[in-house]
């Protein structure tokens, strides 16, 4: 018996819809559902841009090299705003469209399980930012003289198409053409910088794996400062001129906060180091990778606060927006053990004055590592509940092992991932100790802790 062609089709399309789905719309991270997304890896982003700083328009083109993870008849990019103009996936032309957030691309072909591929999405438009949960302006933001670019948590899809969320981390080449005069700053280490007709591109390259909502293209009118410290680390600072005698004596210290810092913590994470000091009122600074951005002069435990970020939150990098304490807790009792260490307050007296705040202040509104929201992943309980966390560790185990396991966590989850489960296990590795207590309270315990 012969099978009819369209039934044989029938079941040849019934048999791969199996294997070849599409890949999901997000990672699964419950405070943003969409971010990132599912069936393959990106491990290089080339991103060719062009920003005209008069118009606010941006001309692009990215070229994504991914690894499938499962066969994919489609999959999805983030990308909010902008107009796409076309899709290829390996030198086809790829079918796309837009769904909220999600640019949705059908290959011709699909890739197989295992595969590489390459993705190049042409777009242009007039970049906004996206508004965060908690209210703040995240992402591509348009400044008088350029735009100040920090995708935490999830706008890096406003000015690339990005498998956004932290638990994909891929190398990066940003090439950034903007009007002379114009410096456009991004991460890792300038391999070159071109003038013709008017426009200078300057392009970035960022070798080590990064996680895309730390990928930035700050664009302004800077003074650039470039040197090498004692310890090999290139560093290049970008400062705007209203900010330049406020943030001079702070960025001075860039070279001796990076040396403390890699004595506590271990070797410094990556190649390249220094600072974008823009002059806009975002309200917060971020710890953009190999170089934080920040929105005015950075006070000096800021810049301690954005530099501790390279070796936990950059080159750690979060698995789940649940864990942000891992990051901002660590970061922010950096800042505690800097002032401790050179001649101000302890971090014991830091720690006293802040449980000596009612239970009825917003510290306690919930435990640091159970934030409940993405609303909640930049309020205090993250940051200074945090911090009370990894004192009462360091109460519990004394400061020889404590420092340990610091090190041991940037040391062994380098250029990675890490979960705070993972962290409570290496705590209680390193300490032979049971820790369970302690970490049940500070981190997952609503109120304020009776114990301090
Ligand atoms: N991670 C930044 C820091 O603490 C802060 C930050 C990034 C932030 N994005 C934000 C704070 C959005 C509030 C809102 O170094
Ligand atoms: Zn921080």
């Amino acid at each position: 018996m012969t099978i009819p062609l369209a039934v044989a089709a029938l079941l040849v399309g019934t048999g791969t819809a199996v294997a070849a789905t599409g890949g999901a719309p997000g990672v699964g991270d419950p405070y943003f559902p969409l971010a990132g997304n599912g069936g393959y890896h990106v491990e290089h982003y080339g991103l060719t841009l062009r920003y005209d700083t008069s118009r606010g328009r941006l001309d692009a083109t990215a070229v994504l090299t991914a690894r499938a993870t499962q066969s994919l008849a489609r999959f999805d990019l983030d990308l909010e705003g902008l107009k796409v103009t076309g899709v290829n996936v390996d030198h086809a032309r790829a079918a796309f469209r837009r769904d909220g957030q999600e640019l949705v691309v059908t290959p011709r072909r699909a890739p197989s399980a295992g595969e590489e591929f390459r993705v190049t999405v042409a777009y242009q438009g007039s970049p906004k930012p996206v508004t965060d949960p908690d209210g703040s302006a995240d992402g591509w933001i348009p400044t008088g003289d350029g735009a100040f670019v920090a995708g935490e948590p999830q706008g890096a899809m406003t000015w690339f198409p990005a498998n956004g969320h932290p638990r994909d981390k891929s190398s990066y080449d940003i090439m950034i053409t903007v009007p002379n005069g114009r410096t456009a700053v991004s991460n890792g280490r300038l391999v070159s910088q071109r003038t013709a007709h008017g426009w200078t591109t300057f392009h970035w390259q960022q070798s080590e794996p990064m996680a895309a909502y730390l990928a930035t293209a700050t664009v302004g009118r800077f003074k650039v400062e470039q040197y090498t410290t004692r310890d090999g680390i290139r560093v290049y600072n970008a400062v705007d001129a209203r900010e330049a005698s406020a943030a001079a004596p702070v960025l001075k210290k860039l070279p001796s906060v990076l040396e403390w810092e890699s004595g506590l913590f271990g070797p410094y994470p990556f190649r390249n180091a220094g600072s974008i000091v823009d002059h806009a009122k975002v309200g917060y600074a971020l710890e953009t990778q190999s170089r934080p951005v920040y929105d005015a002069a950075p006070d000096l435990s800021t810049l301690v606060h954005e530099n501790a970020h390279q070796w936990f939150g950059d080159s750690v990098s979060l698995t789940s927006w649940k864990d942000i304490w891992l990051n901002e807790g660590f970061a922010t009792y950096a800042e505690w053990l800097y002032r401790e260490q050179h001649g101000g307050d302890s971090a014991q007296k830091t720690f006293d004055s802040l449980y000596a705040r009612p239970a009825t202040d917003g510290l306690w509104a919930f435990p640091a590592g159970d934030p409940g929201s993405g609303k909640n992943i930049f309020a205090a309980p993250v940051y200074a509940r945090g911090a009370m966390t990894l004192h009462e560790l360091r109460g519990a185990v004394g400061d020889p092992v404590f420092f340990r396991i610091l090190r041991a966590w940037a040391g062994e989850h380098r250029g990675g991932h890490g979960t705070t489960a993972q962290f409570v296990r290496l705590a209680e590795r390193e300490s032979g100790k049971n820790l369970d207590s302690l970490f049940t309270t500070w981190l997952y315990t609503a109120g304020k802790p009776n114990s301090a």
